[in-house]
């Protein structure tokens, strides 16, 4: 494994998944960690990553500098490349202007990280201060106009510094350099696969667990299914899932995740419909934040009373995935304001004493979906699109009576139908309908009507952090809205949503 060191910098997930993508494990953590700590690791390299500090503040993060006599290879990227010299005894010098940008490298010295590398090559820069002196046992591998030490080495001991960001697509052979320090440098071997993870991370859980049991609420999502998969594979039936069916999912979920998972997967799960409750503590509510205080209150009341009838259960189990870990950790993420309170991030049952199980907090999302895949979760659900916790009551804007979740309901069949027939589930982050609370005028067949509008969302998006609208095409809009229009009584007009986030949400509520 690499262990990565985490100076805060905007890049240092991307650095992780180069690493991963080499096939190669990899683990973030903070520059507080202690020698022994990563000496239990027992890592085949160290990457300190890049931040947004200088060496010279007097609270700057640095390591514990025993690090270095590990006699493990360091590669030190940008702010890690500063900390490595003030380190080792070389210097940085203050800048007064960031040199932030492209620049051209010049490659010194065609060996260790850049063999295979041209002589010229562009390079991703992004700092403050600059190496000035080489710490004893170094010297320059590579320069550009305004950085003479861009890079530097010192092969006996195995440590190497780059002044740019190889991480970054900027830096088109970044990865060659990365893979010259995996495979050359530390001589990691390309083990990592979700196979691999799935049996290892399957004897831990079982290790952990015990004889006890394990609850796990399931949602049906990619997160909440892999995990149970993955816990069923250890434990087998001492896993209970709790399916709280909220009355606000989409036409038919409830019984098609029943015969995927029960039926088909064969995991022991409690169904609870809820329903009813759902509903009735949401009469009239209009407010969208009032309506997720509600729902995610409901919901952990019902967990919590499905739960408390399950015996000698210790752990729950959660479907955090590392972007959250490694935020939650960083010694830089201020609070950011609350813009919509999510129910499922951080509700725990309180009256139970349970311990935390979260197989997946070491992956990435679309490190999830593979596994998900490895453990026969069939396909239509590796690649379903997010759903929000609190389900069609964000969707329907104004109050949330049957009737309305019974239109949207079949808008919003129709709409996945045609963006699945069309061949674009995919390659869309969400598509999704929203119904308003306004009327207008329409005729169908020489009648008036007065009846709902339906907007459609589909949006494209790597993150959920922006969005963009998706550029449908014309003619299946047309396609959308007329079977709307026609198939669903209630509405008789459809209009798209064509704003990004931000400034927009991707939700409407
Ligand atoms: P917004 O609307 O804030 O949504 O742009 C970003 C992403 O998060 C999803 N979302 C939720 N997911 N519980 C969830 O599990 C929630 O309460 C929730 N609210 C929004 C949304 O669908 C989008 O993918």
């Amino acid at each position: 494994m690499i262990l990565i060191v985490d100076f805060g910098s905007q890049y240092n997930q991307l650095i992780a998944r180069r690493v991963r993508e080499s096939r190669v494990y990899c683990q973030i953590e903070p520059p507080t960690i202690s020698v022994d700590a990563v000496r239990r690791l027992k890592p085949e390299g160290i990457i300190l990553s890049g931040g947004p500090a200088s060496i010279y503040w007097k609270k700057s993060p640095k390591v514990d500098p025993g690090l270095f006599d590990i006699g493990v290879p360091v590669l030190g990227i940008c702010y890690g490349m500063q900390v490595m010299i003030g380190a080792l005894g070389g210097a940085v010098a203050r800048a007064d202007k960031r040199e932030y940008g492209m620049a051209e490298l010049t490659v010194l010295h065609p060996e260790g990280l850049f063999k295979g590398v041209d002589r010229n090559t562009p390079c991703w820069m992004s700092h403050g201060d600059s190496p000035a002196k080489l710490p004893p046992g170094f010297h320059a591998t590579a320069s550009t106009e305004n950085t003479p030490i861009a890079a530097m080495a010192d092969p006996t001991r195995k440590f190497y510094g780059l002044q740019f960001h190889p991480e970054v697509v900027h830096t088109p052979k970044g990865k060659i350099m990365l893979r010259n320090f995996l495979f050359d440098v530390c001589g990691c071997r390309r083990t990592w696969t979700m196979k691999s993870f799935a049996e290892e991370s399957a004897r831990e859980i079982e290790a952990a667990v015990g004889k006890s049991r394990v609850i796990l609420g399931l949602s049906g999502g990619v997160d909440s299914s892999v995990a149970a998969l993955l816990i069923h594979k250890a434990i087998g039936k001492r896993l209970t899932c709790i399916f709280v069916d909220n009355g606000l999912l989409r036409k038919d979920e409830a019984k098609k995740l029943k015969s995927v998972f029960k039926e088909h997967l064969d995991l022991n799960i409690r169904f609870v419909n809820a329903g009813k409750r759902f509903l009735s503590e949401l009469k009239e509510v209009v407010d969208p934040e009032k309506k997720r205080k509600i729902i995610g209150r409901v919901f952990l009341e019902v967990f919590e009373a499905e739960a408390l009838k399950i015996r000698d259960a210790e752990f729950l189990a959660q479907g955090t995935l590392y972007p959250d870990v490694i935020e939650s950790q960083s010694a830089f993420g201020g609070p950011t304001a609350v813009i919509k309170s999510h129910h499922n991030v951080g509700g725990l049952p309180k009256k139970m004493k349970l311990k935390l199980v979260e197989p997946l907090r070491y992956l990435f999302k679309d490190e999830v979906r593979k596994l998900g895949k490895t453990l026969g979760l069939p396909e239509n659900l590796v690649w379903r699109q997010p759903f929000p916790g609190p389900g069609l009551a964000v969707r329907i804007i104004g109050d949330i009576t049957q009737r309305r979740l019974a239109v949207l309901r079949e808008v919003d069949h129709i709409l996945l139908e045609e963006i699945r027939r069309a061949g674009y589930y995919q390659k869309l982050w969400q598509s999704f309908a929203v119904l308003l609370p306004i009327k207008s005028v329409g005729i169908m067949g020489d009648k008036r009507t007065y009846e709902h509008i339906a907007a459609i969302r589909a949006v494209t998006s790597k993150d959920a952090m922006t969005a963009d609208w998706a550029k449908l095409p014309h003619k299946l809009l047309g396609v959308i809205s007329n079977r709307i229009i026609n198939e669903v009584r209630g509405v008789n007009r459809v209009v798209y949503d064509i704003s990004s986030k931000p400034p927009s949400t991707i939700e409407w509520e």
